[in-house]
């Protein structure tokens, strides 16, 4: 099966500094795709090349069979991005925001409206149409960045660290509509620090330093490429309960706000 987004070889120098050596990654339809690297290793170059924002000084991507390169329009109307920095309008409300992103990509009337709708409710927020950002929690508004990328209906969606900040409930909603949207068939690509969300969501994994690939494959690849770990002296009980588990079987999973 060809892979919904395809990136080979692709590089970029800003001056003296190599910010991206040589990635080449691959999404399938119903994969989320794990991107894994310390600060300044290329994530977020590498994602903005793929989504067209930066052009790549070497290398190639393709969308759905597109070549950004030949047919940019094409490729970019099936990627949905969810950018590592929150880029909302804060004095307008959730809805014209997400309508806002909606008319860029060509969409209007009935449709848009029935779009937005969508994607407010993917992410928990439909109560929430008419309030501004400016009077969101961080978890809203990082929800509400994830509905502006889905307005178009993308086939692929690159989100670059969506849970930054966010509370445990919030997090769930989020891999909640992360996973539903893999099981509709879209092909993910999943930046982030936090290494449990990778070892929860991701299909494959890729790991970049300084530029490049370190080392890619499932969980159960890349963690089989280390010796096991000693023993521990004392073992924890195999049942007891994580501190994720006490913290919301103490505030419920319902979504705060
Ligand atoms: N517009 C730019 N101009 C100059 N240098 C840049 C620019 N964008 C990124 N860089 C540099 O390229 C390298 C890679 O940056 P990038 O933002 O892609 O890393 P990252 O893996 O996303 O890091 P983080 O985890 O901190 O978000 C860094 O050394 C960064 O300073
Ligand atoms: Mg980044």
């Amino acid at each position: 099966m060809t892979p919904l987004l395809q990136a080979e070889g692709l590089r970029k120098r800003y001056g003296d500094r190599e910010a991206v050596a040589g990635i080449s990654l691959q999404a399938q339809a119903g994969q989320i795709l794990g991107l894994l690297g310390p600060n300044g290793a290329g994530k977020s170059t590498t994602i903005a090349m793929v989504c067209g924002l930066t052009t790549p000084d070497a290398g190639q991507v393709r969308v759905c069979g597109h070549a950004m390169a030949d047919a940019p329009g094409a490729c970019k109307r099936r990627i949905g991005l969810v950018p590592q920095e929150l880029a909302l309008f804060d004095d307008l409300s959730a809805r014209t925001n997400i309508e806002t992103f909606g008319a860029l990509y060509g969409l209007s009337g009935a449709l848009l409206k029935t779009r937005g709708d969508a994607a407010l409710a993917a992410v928990g927020l439909a109560e929430r149409a008419q309030d501004k950002p400016a009077t969101f929690s961080g978890g809203m508004k990082r929800r509400l960045h994830i509905a502006c990328a889905l307005v178009h209906d993308p086939d692929v969606l690159l989100l670059d660290e969506p849970t930054a900040g966010v509370d445990p409930q919030s997090r769930n909603a989020i891999f909640d509509t992360l996973l539903a949207l893999k099981a509709a068939g879209k092909a993910l690509v999943y930046t982030t620090h936090y290494m449990e969300e990778v070892e929860r969501l991701a299909d494959r994994i890729v790991i970049v330093d300084h530029g490049r690939v370190v080392a890619e494959g499932t969980l159960d690849e890349l963690t089989s490429r280390l010796p096991p770990r000693p023993e521990p002296v004392r073992p924890p009980p195999p049942s007891r309960a994580s501190l994720e588990d006490v913290f919301l079987a103490l505030t419920g999973r319902q979504l705060r706000d």
